[in-house]
């Protein structure tokens, strides 16, 4: 039986560094909060007249190359996101025309912050029933865009990127091991957005007064569940698969919060070595955070093949979920 092996990578961020030292100006915050409650101490932001979907495309683009295939072997494009060009059509549908990718099918999905492990499930899903063959699992961001620069909680957390990953079909021993997704929306209000969907339509007044389209988070009741969770996700994938936490080369876990990854691989026995870590460089950058940095280890040759990588996400739903890969 087939399953999916994750073939190339690729990232797209903006150029631009909104610093700590930057946002001490615009929040009452300071360097050292920052630093120490989360470990960013930058993050990348996109300019005025930038394009979400461009720097999918361009993220895309390698994640094709690295893999050896054209737009037209796509079958599948699978974009995370909570933050698209528009609500209406979905961002897939605009990359896959950028890319001239004819023969694919494309939609978004939201899955919060573990949009790009919620892709991984189904990708290999659909290409273990036969469905797909080549899948485009894009997750890509600008969350300095709905990011409140009143509210100081939040605001210091986010940045802005793009992360792709080819997946293709193979019945190799490497690729997928195993995949788990979880939801609870009773946490819905632990991490949100009011305004602008249709309850609160961007067109009222009270979207816009009441500050609707900004993110809400409850950070700290967010940061003990996501612990809890992501640990009891990646047991689950370690036991089904027959490997155990010593086999890990590799833990990637969403970068929300350098405490809550170190937590997350103290409890599961990984030392901070094999915790593969960028937040200090990007911040929060929700569903690219994993591909972004899976592209950077791949391209430094700091994964090697055969290697084995834990992958765990949480986010809003709430979401979470893990997935084993043999590279
Ligand atoms: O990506 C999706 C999943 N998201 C997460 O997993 C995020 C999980 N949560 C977190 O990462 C952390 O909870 C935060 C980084 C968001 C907040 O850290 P915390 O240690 O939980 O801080 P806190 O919210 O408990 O606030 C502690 C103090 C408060 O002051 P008082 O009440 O003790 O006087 C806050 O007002 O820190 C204050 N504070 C700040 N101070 C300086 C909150 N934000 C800031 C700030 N600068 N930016």
């Amino acid at each position: 039986m087939y399953h999916a092996a994750i073939a190339g990578t690729g990232r797209a961020v903006p150029p631009t560094i909104l610093t700590n030292a930057e946002l001490e100006k615009i929040v009452d915050t300071s360097d050292e909060w920052i630093r120490t409650r989360t470990g960013i101490r930058e993050r990348r932001k996109a300019g005025e007249g930038d394009v979400l979907s461009d720097y999918a495309v361009e993220a895309s683009r390698q994640a094709l190359e690295a893999g050896g295939l054209v737009p037209k072997d796509l079958d599948t494009i699978l974009v995370a996101t909570v933050t698209p060009d528009q609500p209406i059509p979905a961002m897939a549908c605009l990359i896959q025309n950028k890319l001239g990718a004819k023969k694919a099918a494309a939609w978004d999905h939201n899955a919060g912050c573990s949009g790009w492990l919620y892709g991984l499930h189904v990708a290999d899903a659909l290409i273990q029933a036969g469905k797909a063959h080549n899948v485009l699992l894009i997750g890509a961001e600008f969350l300095t865009r709905l990011a409140d620069y009143t509210d100081r909680a939040t605001c210091i957390l986010f940045g802005d990127g793009a992360g792709a990953t080819l997946l293709k079909a193979t019945r190799s021993d490497h690729g997928v091991l195993a995949t788990t997704i979880r939801t609870d929306g009773a946490g819905a209000s632990f991490i949100c957005m009011p305004g602008a969907g249709s309850v609160y339509p961007p067109n009222r007044p009270e979207t816009y007064e009441q500050r609707l389209g900004f993110i809400k988070m409850m950070g700290g009741e967010t940061f003990k569940v996501a612990v809890r969770s992501m640990t009891d996700v990646c047991k689950q994938v370690l036991d089904e698969s027959g490997f155990a936490a010593s086999d890990v080369t590799w833990l990637l876990p969403h970068q929300a919060n350098d405490r809550i990854i170190t937590a997350v691989g103290d409890r599961l026995g990984i030392p901070s070595e094999r915790c593969i870590v960028n937040i200090e460089r990007y911040g929060n950058t929700s569903s690219a955070t994993i591909p972004i940095a899976l592209d950077e280890y791949v391209r430094e040759g700091k994964i090697k093949k055969g290697d084995l990588i834990l992958f765990t996400a949480f986010g809003a739903g709430l979401t979470w979920g893990a997935g084993l890969v043999r590279w």
